[in-house]
C-alpha cells in the first residue's frame, strides 16, 4: 500500500483524499471480519492495469470483439491455474462476485420454482442460498436446513429433510460455519434424491486448495468460491465443475447473466491463484487455522461461548447471550477501540439479523498482517477487556 496515487491527486483531490483515508483506516484497524483479507501488491497492480480497458464478451478463442489475443492468454492461464490448484475438470473465472455466480449456477441447472436446499441464514448460510430477500429465494423455493443443538451439521437430519422435500439442488456452503464438511455425506444425500450438489466454499477455498480442509472436488457437481476472502485476491469468483456441465455453466455466465468480463480482475485472479500455489501460501493457510484455533480457545477460557465449541477453519461465531450484550453492541464497542468484527446471528437466534445475538470473527486478515498465536492470545484478552467495559 505504498502507492501515493499522484495522478488521482491531480485529477480528483476529493477522491484522492478519501482513498488515502481508507488506506490509513485499513492500517489502523485490526480486521477480524471473516470475509475480508488484503489483496497482495501484485494483485492490486493487475487490477489497476489497462486490462480494465478491454471488451471481451465471450470466451478465449470465441470472442465477440477483436483484439483479444492477450486477454485470451490471461483467461486461459487463470482457468488453468484454478483447475490445477483444485484438481477440477473445468473452471470459469468470469463471474463478477459470489452472489451473481450462485445465481448463474442456479439458472444453469434449475427451472424457476424448483427447490434449493440451503442452510438458513441464522445457521450459517448465505443470502444467495435461497433466502427470501434474495432473488435466489424469489425465483426458487428454499428448503432451509439448520444446525443441531451443538451447532453442527446433522447429516441424518439433512438426509431426512432432502427425502421429504426432494430439492433439485443442495447447497453445501456457509458464511458462518466453523467445522469441516463431510462432502461424501452431502453427495450421498444429493444422490438419494437425484439433486445437484453445489459446494459454495467462498469462505474456505484457500484452506481446501492447500489441503488443510476436505475437498469437495470429487463430490460436488459444481463448486463456487470468491477470490477476495481466503486468497490475497481481487473481488471476483471462480466456478469449477465437471466436464459434462462446463458448457451449461459457461453459457449461464455469458450470455446468460453478464456482458463483458472484467479482464483486469481475471488477471488478478490468475495472480492470486499463482500465489496460492507457493509454499509461502501454504504456510499462511496453516497459520490461519492455528490462529483461529488459538483465538477460539482463548475466548472459551474467558467464558465466551463459541458455536460448535471451536473451529476447524478460519472463523468462529460467538454467542454473546451470557455476556448480556447484543452483536451490534459488541461490534460498536470493539470498533471504537480499533477492532472490527461483524455482528452475526446464532442458530435459533431470538433476535433479528440487524441486532443479533452474536459476532463472527475470522483470522484471514490478521494472519496476512503477520499475527501469530501469541498475538491472538493478546487479542482475545483485549476483546474481553473492551467488551467488559
Ligand atoms: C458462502 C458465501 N457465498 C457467497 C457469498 C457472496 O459473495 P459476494 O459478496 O462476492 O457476492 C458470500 C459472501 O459473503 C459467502 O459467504
Amino acid at each position: 500500500m505504498s502507492n501515493n496515487y499522484q495522478n488521482l491527486k491531480k485529477s480528483d483531490p476529493a477522491i484522492h483524499k478519501l482513498v488515502l483515508g481508507e488506506v490509513k483506516r485499513q492500517k489502523d484497524f485490526l480486521t477480524l471480519i471473516a470475509s475480508e483479507n488484503y489483496a497482495s501488491p501484485a494483485v492490486l497492480e493487475a487490477l489497476g492495469s489497462p486490462l480494465n480497458n478491454k471488451y471481451s464478451e465471450g470466451y478465449p478463442g470465441k470472442r465477440y470483439y477483436p483484439g483479444n489475443e492477450i486477454v485470451d492468454q490471461i483467461e486461459n492461464l487463470a482457468c488453468e491455474r484454478a483447475r490445477k490448484l483444485f484438481g477440477a475438470d473445468h473452471a470459469n473465472v468470469q463471474a463478477l462476485s459470489g452472489g451473481p455466480a450462485n445465481l448463474a449456477i442456479y439458472a444453469a441447472l434449475l427451472k424457476p420454482g424448483d427447490k434449493i436446499m440451503g442452510a438458513k441464514l441464522a445457521h450459517g448460510g448465505h443470502l444467495s442460498h435461497g433466502h427470501k430477500v434474495n432473488f435466489s429465494g424469489q425465483l426458487y423455493q428454499q428448503v432451509g436446513y439448520e444446525l443441531d443443538a451443538n451447532g453442527r451439521l446433522d447429516m441424518k437430519k439433512l438426509a431426512a429433510l432432502a427425502k421429504k422435500e426432494k430439492p433439485k439442488l443442495i447447497v453445501a456452503g456457509f458464511s458462518a460455519y466453523s467445522r469441516d464438511i463431510d462432502w461424501a455425506a452431502f453427495r450421498k444425500i444429493a444422490d438419494s434424491v437425484k439433486a445437484y450438489l453445489l459446494a459454495d466454499i467462498s469462505h474456505t477455498a484457500s484452506l481446501v486448495a492447500t489441503k488443510q480442509l476436505n475437498s469437495p472436488v470429487k463430490y460436488a457437481d459444481v463448486i463456487m468460491f470468491t477470490t477476495h476472502k481466503s486468497f490475497w485476491g481481487p473481488r471476483g469468483a471462480v466456478i469449477l465443475c465437471k466436464k459434462e456441465l462446463a458448457e451449461t455453466i459457461d453459457r449461464a455466465i455469458f450470455p446468460g447473466f453478464q456482458g463483458g468480463p472484467h479482464d483486469n480482475a481475471i488477471a488478478a485472479i490468475a495472480v492470486a491463484l499463482k500465489e496460492a500455489s507457493t509454499p509461502k501460501f501454504k504456510t499462511y493457510t496453516k497459520q490461519v487455522i492455528t490462529n483461529a484455533r488459538v483465538l477460539a480457545a482463548e475466548l472459551t477460557k474467558l467464558d465466551y461461548k463459541i458455536i460448535s465449541g471451536g473451529t476447524d477453519n478460519h472463523l468462529m461465531v460467538v454467542d454473546l447471550t451470557n455476556k448480556n450484550l447484543t452483536g451490534k453492541e459488541a461490534e460498536i464497542k470493539l470498533a471504537k477501540q480499533g477492532i472490527l468484527v461483524s455482528r452475526s446471528t446464532i442458530p435459533n437466534d431470538p433476535r433479528g439479523p440487524f441486532n443479533p445475538s452474536g459476532i463472527r470473527l475470522g483470522a484471514y486478515a490478521v494472519t496476512t498482517r503477520g499475527f501469530k498465536p501469541a498475538d491472538m492470545k493478546k487479542l482475545a484478552k483485549r476483546i474481553d477487556a473492551i467488551l467488559k467495559k
